[in-house]
């Protein structure tokens, strides 16, 4: 079967072309992957702060066309070959799902073929089966983006228990907003991430919000707001220590950050006796992150595994293939040209 994934959920619209055969016949997932094309409002929304709603809807009407005609090329598959048809229906931006689930809704009704709307982070989340060391069933998953944080346990496709979440910021927005303070590019994880390399360990000490909190949900927003009290106490008069200041508090949230979410991990994965633990969303590109988990996997002897790096932030590849995985199970929408978005959409009731 082939699946066409749609994804407009929030600033990025993918595209992409999966064939399940790999799946089925017990080949590498990756090997499906038969189409991808990209594009990234990053630049276009970079002016304000952060993604403009009404901006990023228009400006997925203007991309799906050229990406759709771009992932089929790649794929050397003419459309009327698509099987089956996947799109992001939550959660979301209203506006910007509306976009992708009309479109996707449309093309499947046009195709006479099935089509079936996908949760965002059910993409995120299974999105390490297509990397290099797929996990098995059943696995914890750590799922940090833009929007969520959480803990889930895995037991199969569709089969999600919540095990916690953030109270307050996803660690993704912790690591947007902390960029604004210390002077960087909206969205600034990857770029909070590289200066913090270069920031000495110690020299601020940032709260772990949560760390002992007995639970597994993670919040966020104090941590932020801890280093905005940093820069109003002490950034530097003379400009030319600004850059090390800056680098040093990078170094500060990242480590306590990365403390928080890799102790709730390794607790997640002792409460439940799993082996196994998926990184997945934006912030799990993170080096930092990936190398604590690493270090803290040997130790405690469970596995991590992660989707590859280019996967890690949204795309259309993931959305083809959790909707291929779910139109396998016997699941698509009901046979009826109405349609809607979920831009709130409970994962465990998906
Ligand atoms: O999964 P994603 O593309 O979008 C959502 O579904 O929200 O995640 C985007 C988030 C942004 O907050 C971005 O700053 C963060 O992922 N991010 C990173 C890195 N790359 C992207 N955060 C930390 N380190 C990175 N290398
Ligand atoms: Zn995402």
């Amino acid at each position: 079967m082939i699946v066409l994934g749609i994804e407009t959920s929030c600033d990025e619209t993918g595209i992409a072309v999966y064939d399940t055969t790999a799946w089925e016949t017990g080949r590498p997932a990756s090997d499906g992957v038969l189409g991808q094309a990209l594009h990234s409002q990053i630049a276009m929304h970079r002016d304000y702060g952060g993604v403009v709603p009404e901006l990023a809807s228009r400006d997925h009407i203007r991309r799906v066309l050229p990406l759709l005609d771009e992932a089929l090329a790649q794929a050397k598959t003419p459309l009327q070959a698509i099987d089956a048809v996947a799109y992001t229906q939550g959660p979301g931006l209203a506006g910007a799902l509306l976009v992708g689930t009309a479109f996707g809704r449309s093309l499947a009704l046009a195709l006479n073929k099935p089509s079936i709307g996908v949760h965002h982070l059910e993409g995120h989340l299974l999105s390490p089966l297509l990397g290099e060391s797929a996990p098995e069933f059943p696995f914890i998953a750590l799922l940090v983006s833009g929007g969520h944080t959480q803990l889930m346990q895995v037991e199969g496709i569709g089969k999600y228990q919540l095990l916690g979440e953030t109270v307050d910021d996803a660690a993704g927005e912790a690591f947007d907003k902390t960029a604004k303070l210390l002077g960087l590019d909206y969205p600034g994880g990857a770029a909070v991430s590289l200066l913090a390399e270069s920031g000495a360990p110690g020299r601020f000490e940032l709260p772990k919000p949560m760390l002992h909190s007995g639970d597994l949900d993670f919040s966020f927003s104090g941590l932020k707001t801890a280093v905005l009290n940093q820069v109003n106490r002490f950034a530097p008069k003379d400009s030319a220590e600004t850059g090390q200041f800056h680098a040093d508090l990078a170094r500060a949230f990242v480590d306590s950050l990365v403390t928080v979410l890799v102790e709730k991990s390794a607790k997640a994965i002792a409460q439940t006796g799993s082996r196994h633990l998926v990184l997945a969303g934006g912030v799990g590109a993170n080096k930092q992150l990936r190398a604590a988990l690493n270090q803290r996997a040997q130790i405690d002897g469970f596995t991590v595994h992660y989707p590859p790096l280019h996967l890690c932030t949204d795309n259309g590849v993931m959305i083809a293939f959790a909707g291929a995985l779910r139109l396998l199970a016997g699941h698509r929408d009901e046979p009826t040209p109405a349609f809607d978005v979920k831009p709130r959409w409970d994962l465990t009731a998906a």
